[in-house]
C-alpha cells in the first residue's frame, strides 16, 4: 500500500509556539495552568497535566500564586483586565496572527472605523477579537452583514473595516469581498486568514483527490480537524476522521493501494507516527515522525519541533509528493494587506510584494508589529510572517525585547529559517549586528580608526575588550597602563582602541589602547603649548615625584613644581604634600617652548602666611609662640604655621645665656613679644626679654643678676 503523510499534517506554527511555552513552563518549574485547554487536544492535554500544567476554565477558578497560559486563540479585552486586577502572572501563547487581529481592530476603532469581523460568533478567537468593543460586529455570513446593513443604512457610507477568523476559508472571503464592496462606500479590508490552515486544506483536498482512501487526525471538538474531514470528504468517498490509532480497523484498510493522511493543527506527532505505523510494513525509521510522545515533547521543549513541520512529506513508497507540488499552484494571497477600495492599484502593488519568496540566510528589512516577552514579530511585505526569537535579538541574556523595540520601528535581519508551509520566517538580528560589527571592526583597521569597547576580562598576556560584541585582544604592552598596574582595574571600563589586526576567518582581533593614548597625548601637548601663559591654571595629575619636586601632567605635557613651590609649609619632601596620581590644581610660573619646560607653582596666594600673619599682627604685640628650631645666635620660634620669627639670645633672657638651649626647649610654647617686622626680607624678630622687663617695671623688682632666669610660661 502506498501512504501518503501531508507535509502540512499536525501542529501549526502557532499551536507548536504555545505548547513550547508551556512545556517551557513545566520544565521550569513554574505553577501554571491553562485557561481552557490550551490546544484541542486530550491526549496533549493529559501529557501537560501530567508535567504539571493544570487546566481551568475559567478566571474565578484562580488560586493565588499560579501562572495563568493564554491559549493561541488569544482572550479578550476583559480578560486582561481581570487578569491586571487578580495579579496574575501571564504567559500569553497567543498566536502572533491573532494578536496580529487584535491590533488591526485596536487601530481601526481609534480612528473611528467600525469593524466587521467574520467569523464562527462562538469561536474563542472571535470572541476574544470581539470582547469588549462596542463598534465590532461578527458575522457568520453574508446574509447577516445584509441583515445589518438594512436595519442601519448609514453604515453602507460610514468607514467600516473588515477582518477576518484566521481559519476562515479562501472561499469564504472572496464571498465575503464580494459582497461588502458592493454595498459598503468606504470599506478596508485586512486578509487576516492564516496561510496554515489554508495550505493544510489545499493539500488534503489535493491528497484526496488522487487517494483511494483519506485518513483525517484530529480531535472531533476542533473545528478545523472537522473541516479537514469535511474537504476530504468532498473528494473522496473514503475518509477515516479518527483521534488516535485505535480507531482504525487494520482490515476496513485492506482492499484500498492508496491511502493519504493529514492532521490538524493540535494532533500531536505521536499520534500521527503511530497511525502511520500501523498501516506501513515500514514504520518511520527517521527523525521525522518516529518520536514517542515523551521524545515528541522534548523535541518541542528543545525547539526542534518546527524542523520537523518541514521535512519532506514522507512516503511510503517512490511516488512523487503531489499534495506538495498542488499547494505550489496556490492562488495568491493577500496576508496583512489593507485593501482600499479605492486604491485597487495599490492593493495590486501589495500583492506583488507579497509573492515574494525568501530563502535562508537572506538578509531582510521590515516594520516591527509586535513584542512579546519572547518574540518580536516584523512584517516583511512579503506572505510570510517574519518573527526574531529573544535569543536572536541580542547577544546580552539580560536584554529585554520591549526596551530594544517600538512597535514600528523599521529592523533589517537575516532569515534563518524560512517555512513556506506555514508561511513564518525566523529571522536573526544578532547575526546581521554581527555581521555589521565585524565590518566596522575591519574598516577601523583598514582605516586606522578609533573603536570603543568595554574590558571584560584579563588573561595571561593582556586584556579582553568587548567592541560590538567582537572580543579583541589588548597584550599588556597596548593597555598603556604605568608599569607595574595590575590590569584588573580595567575590567568593566570603557576603553577606546586601535585595531592593528584582524582575521573574520579566525575570529582573531588584535587592538592596541596605547596607541589612542598616545595620539591623544600628542594632540593635547599641542593644544597646551599652543594655548600656554603664565598665570594659566591647570587641573593635572602628579605622575612622578623627585627630591626636588613633582612632576605633573597637565594634558599632555608634564611641568614640574618645584618643593618650595608646593607647600607654603617648610617641608622636606614632595612626597609630603602629594602623591603619584593626585589630581592637584597648578598654575603657569614660567615656561620655555623650545626647550620644552615648564615650571608650576600650587601654592595659592589666599593661603600666604605672610599676608595672613602681617594681616594679623603688629610690632608691640605679644604672641603665643612654639620654639621649633635653634641656632648659636638664637631661637625659631613659630607664630603661626609658615611664619617664623627669631628670638635673638640676647632676647632670651634679662642676663647673659651660654646657648638657646640653656633656656628653652625645642617644641616649647611660651609668650614672646614682637620688636620687628621686615617687610621686604620677611623676617620677624622676637623677644622673651621684653617681656621680663616688663612684669618687673611693673612689679618695681630691681633686676638681680645672680637670680635664676624667668620664662614667662602660656601653659
Ligand atoms: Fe496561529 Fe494559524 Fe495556527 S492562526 S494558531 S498559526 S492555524
Amino acid at each position: 500500500m502506498k501512504i501518503t503523510l501531508a507535509r502540512t499534517a499536525g501542529f501549526c506554527f502557532g499551536v507548536n509556539r504555545a505548547l513550547k511555552l508551556a512545556y517551557d513552563a513545566a520544565e521550569s518549574g513554574i505553577n501554571a495552568v491553562t485557561l481552557g485547554m490550551l490546544i484541542h487536544n486530550k491526549s496533549v492535554a493529559d501529557d501537560l497535566r501530567r508535567r504539571g500544567i493544570e487546566q481551568i476554565a475559567d478566571l474565578d477558578e484562580y488560586r493565588p500564586g499560579q501562572t495563568i497560559i493564554i491559549r493561541s486563540h488569544g482572550v479578550g479585552r476583559s480578560v486582561y483586565e481581570k487578569l491586571a486586577r487578580l495579579g496574575a502572572p501571564v504567559i500569553d501563547a497567543t498566536c502572533p496572527f491573532v494578536l496580529r487581529i487584535h491590533e488591526i481592530v485596536e487601530t481601526e476603532l481609534k480612528e473611528g472605523r467600525t469593524v466587521f469581523v467574520i467569523g464562527a460568533r462562538e469561536h474563542p478567537e472571535v470572541e476574544g477579537i470581539a470582547d469588549g468593543h462596542e463598534h465590532v460586529f461578527v458575522f457568520e455570513n453574508t446574509e447577516e452583514i445584509r441583515e445589518l446593513l438594512s436595519s442601519d443604512p448609514g453604515l453602507r457610507t460610514s468607514p467600516v473595516s473588515v477582518v477576518f477568523q484566521t481559519t476562515l476559508t479562501q472561499n469564504a472571503k472572496v464571498l465575503v469581498i464580494d459582497f461588502v464592496k458592493k454595498i459598503c462606500t468606504n470599506i478596508r479590508i485586512f486578509d487576516t486568514i492564516c496561510k496554515s490552515t489554508e495550505k493544510r486544506q489545499e493539500e488534503a483536498a489535493a491528497l484526496a483527490r488522487t487517494e483511494q482512501m483519506m485518513i483525517v487526525l484530529g480531535d472531533k471538538s476542533s473545528s478545523n480537524s472537522c473541516k479537514l474531514a469535511e474537504t476530504c470528504r468532498e473528494y473522496c468517498d473514503h475518509v477515516i476522521f479518527a483521534e488516535s490509532a485505535c480507531e482504525i480497523e487494520a482490515a476496513s484498510l485492506a482492499a484500498f493501494t492508496s491511502v493519504g493522511i493529514t492532521a490538524g493543527a493540535s494532533t500531536p506527532p505521536w499520534i500521527i507516527k503511530e497511525v502511520y505505523d500501523k498501516m506501513s510494513d515500514n514504520p518511520i525509521a527517521d527523525a521525522t515522525t518516529n518520536i514517542s510522545e515523551k521524545e515528541a515533547a522534548e523535541q518541542i521543549l528543545d525547539g526542534q519541533f518546527e524542523q520537523v513541520q518541514a521535512a519532506p512529506a514522507v512516503q511510503a513508497n517512490d511516488t512523487a509528493p503531489q499534495a506538495a507540488e498542488t499547494i505550489k499552484e496556490e492562488v495568491p494571497e493577500t496576508e496583512g494587506a489593507d485593501i482600499s477600495a479605492e486604491d485597487e492599484e495599490s492593493f495590486e502593488s501589495m500583492l506583488e510584494r507579497s509573492f515574494k519568496t525568501l530563502t535562508t540566510g537572506e538578509k531582510v528589512s521590515g516594520t516591527v508589529t509586535a513584542i512579546t516577552p519572547t518574540e518580536v514579530y516584523v512584517d516583511l511585505g512579503t506572505k510570510h510572517a517574519g518573527y526574531i526569537p529573544l535569543s536572536e535579538i541580542s547577544d546580552d541574556p539580560t536584554a529585554k525585547a520591549e526596551d530594544i523595540f517600538k512597535i514600528g520601528d523599521a529592523v533589517e535581519a537575516y532569515t534563518i529559517r524560512v517555512n513556506d508551509i506555514e508561511g513564518t520566517a525566523m529571522l536573526s538580528k544578532k547575526r546581521l549586528d554581527t555581521q555589521k560589527n565585524w565590518d566596522t571592526v575591519e574598516t577601523a583597521y583598514e582605516n586606522k580608526g578609533v573603536v570603543e569597547g568595554v574590558v571584560t576580562e584579563e588573561n595571561k598576556g593582556g586584556i579582553v575588550v568587548s567592541v560590538k560584541g567582537i572580543r579583541v585582544f589588548v597584550p599588556a604592552s597596548q593597555t598603556g597602563l604605568p608599569k607595574d598596574t595590575p590590569m584588573s582595574e580595567l575590567i568593566k571600563t570603557k576603553v577606546r582602541l586601535r585595531i592593528t589586526e584582524v582575521n573574520r576567518a579566525r575570529r582573531r582581533v588584535i587592538g592596541s589602547i596605547r596607541s589612542v593614548k598616545q595620539e591623544e597625548r600628542r594632540i593635547a601637548a599641542e593644544k597646551v603649548w599652543s594655548e600656554i601663559e603664565v598665570g594659566k591654571h591647570y587641573s593635572g595629575t602628579v605622575k612622578s615625584l623627585t627630591s626636588y619636586g613633582a612632576f605633573v601632567d597637565i594634558g599632555g605635557v608634564d611641568g614640574m613644581v618645584h618643593v618650595t613651590e608646593l607647600s607654603w609649609d617648610r617641608i622636606k619632601s614632595p612626597a609630603d604634600v602629594v602623591a603619584v596620581g593626585d589630581n592637584i590644581d597648578v598654575y603657569v610660573i614660567s615656561f620655555d617652548k623650545e626647550k620644552r619646560k615648564i615650571s608650576l607653582g600650587c601654592k595659592n596666594p589666599e593661603d600666604n602666611p605672610w599676608v595672613k600673619f602681617t594681616n594679623k599682627y603688629a610690632v608691640g604685640d605679644v604672641v603665643p609662640v612654639k620654639i621649633v628650631k635653634f641656632m648659636n645666635f638664637g631661637a625659631f620660634a613659630q607664630i603661626i604655621p609658615g611664619v617664623d620669627g627669631l628670638i635673638h639670645i640676647s632676647q632670651i633672657a634679662d642676663r647673659r645665656i651660654g646657648k638657646p638651649q640653656d633656656v628653652l626647649s625645642e617644641g616649647q610654647e611660651l609668650e614672646v613679644q614682637i620688636t620687628e617686622i621686615d617687610n621686604e626680607k620677611k623676617r620677624v624678630s622676637l623677644s622673651i626679654r621684653a617681656l621680663l622687663n616688663k612684669a618687673r617695671e611693673e612689679e618695681q623688682i630691681p633686676a638681680d643678676p645672680d637670680e635664676p632666669e624667668k620664662v614667662i610660661p602660656v601653659f
